[in-house]
């Protein structure tokens, strides 16, 4: 499927109401939607910054469907749904009867006949969530937790979570800068899209030409295209380093790991170079040495394991919208209501 066609409108995601039904992408949610979930999100943590408990989804069953690896998506999203109160199947799918000869349409169809309200789906085909969304279980809640090169909106949100909470200025005012992959990142792509919507109007694409999306231009003057990273990074207030996706690079995007460092890699002069107090990002899986430094990565300016964190709110409050139009009682409406 051409990524083109998975830009869908609002419809497919929000229900009359303008409720969140689905999580596909970012494109195409209106900026209260992405308010609704990062202040949701927010009101997971309580006065001490902990993240709470809720009954909120109980009897609810969520099943993780992930065809592809994963870490903390994955685990944050069952830790999301147990503090929601929710039952939660981890399916594994290579052991799964897909594995006999089963379509994935009579895998969906069985797990669907089990009770399950909401599917996280993780797949390496580009559309798989929208597809299971639109033709296989227009029924139950599709989140997708990241799909081929196009998307992975709750991971932008937890991004956008993570800005909120640390920088601590409109998006309107801040400069973020995006390292590395871009071109086979869909963490990349959700992002720059949760940050237009957000209303951020610096964005800076940092990476060698091989590794830079083509059509970006179309952003800009938000986003710029930066093949040089000490012009890309100067004075910006976030930056987010990014994993190179070797596992979706079909023929050599780079000499070597240690020449993509010597141009890319997020080391102490370069982060010098941005705003005094700029954080850090990444979405993880780190490779320390190759896209960032290792001082960085654990130095002061970091805050990729509080990203880990804000992954959970942001995963408790996605699985908790995508409910919100089937919740009956009225006080666990009324306790959703921000
Ligand atoms: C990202 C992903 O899977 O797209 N990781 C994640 O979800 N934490 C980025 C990556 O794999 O590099």
């Amino acid at each position: 499927m051409h990524i083109a066609a998975l830009h869908q409108p609002s419809q497919l995601q929000l229900n009359q109401q303008g409720n969140l039904k689905h999580f596909l992408t970012i494109e195409g949610l209106p900026k209260d939607t992405l308010t609704k979930i990062l202040d949701t999100a927010q009101s997971f943590f309580d006065d001490n910054n902990n993240l709470i408990t809720s009954p909120l989804l109980e009897g609810r069953t969520v099943m993780n469907l992930f065809f592809e690896n994963s870490t903390r998506t994955r685990t944050t999203f069952e830790a999301a749904a147990k503090r929601l109160s929710a039952n939660v199947l981890n399916i594994d799918i290579a052991r799964s009867s897909t594995s006999k000869g089963e379509t994935l349409r009579d895998t969906l169809w069985n797990l669907q006949s089990m009770a399950a309200d909401i599917f996280v789906v993780r797949h390496s085909a580009s559309g798989a969530a929208h597809f299971i969304a639109q033709t296989v279980c227009p029924d139950i809640a599709i989140i997708n937790a990241g799909d081929g090169r196009h998307a992975h909106p709750t991971q932008a949100m937890l991004d956008m979570l993570t800005i909120r909470r640390e920088v601590k200025k409109p998006f309107s005012d801040i400069s973020v800068a995006i390292i590395g992959d871009i071109k086979h990142s869909r963490v990349a792509r959700s992002d720059v899209a949760a940050l237009q919507t957000l209303g951020c109007k610096d964005i800076r694409i940092i990476g060698p030409k091989t590794l830079l999306p083509v059509g970006f231009e179309q952003y800009a003057p938000d986003v710029r295209l930066f093949t040089n990273m000490d012009e890309g990074v100067k004075d910006c207030d976030v930056i987010i380093a990014l994993r190179i996706q070797n596992e979706r690079i079909e023929s050599p995007a780079l000499s070597s790991q240690s020449e993509f460092y010597k141009l890319y890699g997020l080391n102490e002069q370069r982060l010098s170079l941005a705003k005094p107090n700029a954080i850090v990002m990444h979405p993880g899986p780190m490779n320390r040495g190759v896209e960032i430094a290792s001082s960085i990565a654990d130095g002061p300016q970091s805050v990729i394991l509080k990203q880990v964190t804000n992954g959970i709110a942001v995963r408790m409050a996605v699985l908790a919208l995508s409910m919100q139009g089937q919740l009956q009682q009225k006080s666990l409406l009324a306790a959703l209501a921000i």
